[in-house]
């Protein structure tokens, strides 16, 4: 049986629904209840509905075999994991945004509000700019408008949040999107299993995209 770590949510839907199309249904999950461990034995997985920035975590200690997280929240935690497919979806960027007609001060040192801490930490030393790091957990658009920081480095998807906050993209530092994960032990151990799933996860993304 291989153990699925699937990020709750929006993204968790529709990763559910491109498993469900290549052969790993279980259609308990649409049951609306509060369990959060779901399983088919003859499809032969076993889900776990988990926060989407902690399934990197569940599947680095090999909680679970497999999952599907954001590139962004792959960046940020440094898991030790592998990483076997770009699935396509939750496409959005990571980028420093500022209000609108920033203009910086080079002599003084950058304040960054942001949640992705090494992500802001690596981009800013790759430029050989100083910084500080105010770390924030959510809502991160408020810190320039209240004078908390300079600039944010956050998760743009349509640009309305920046647009509706009076702030615009200033660099954009990576694209993100939904990656198919393993767990090292488990590749090997699971190795037939992982590998028919990565298969048909990636024949279903290129019949897709043509
Ligand atoms: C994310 C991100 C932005 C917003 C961007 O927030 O932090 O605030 O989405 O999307 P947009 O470009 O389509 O407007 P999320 O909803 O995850 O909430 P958060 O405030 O907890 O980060």
């Amino acid at each position: 049986m291989l153990n699925i770590a699937l990020p709750k949510g929006r993204l968790g839907d529709q990763v559910y629904e491109l498993l469900d199309s290549v052969g790993y249904a279980c259609r308990d999950i649409y049951l609306d209840n509060r369990q959060l461990v779901f399983k088919n034995a003859e499809t032969g997985v076993r889900y776990f509905l988990v926060k989407p920035s902690d399934v990197a975590i569940y599947v680095e200690h090999g909680a679970a075999d497999v999952g599907i997280v954001g590139k962004d929240i792959l960046l940020e935690s440094g898991a030790d994991v592998y990483e076997l497919l770009d699935l396509g979806l939750g496409r959005c960027r990571v980028c420093v945004a500022g209000p609108q007609g920033y203009r910086e001060e080079p002599e003084r040192r950058l304040r960054v509000a942001t949640k992705f801490v090494n992500i802001a930490k690596g981009y800013y030393a790759s430029i050989n700019r100083e910084i500080e790091i105010i770390k924030l957990n959510g809502s991160i658009e408020l810190a320039p408008i209240l004078g908390l920081s300079d600039v944010i480095v956050d998760i743009v998807e349509s640009g309305k949040t920046l647009q509706e906050n009076n702030l615009q993209v200033l660099t954009e530092i990576v694209p993100i999107s939904a990656r198919f994960i393993a767990n090292k032990a488990a590749y090997k151990f699971k190795e037939s299993e992982i590998a028919t799933m990565l298969d048909k996860l990636s024949a279903k993304i290129i019949l897709k995209n043509n």
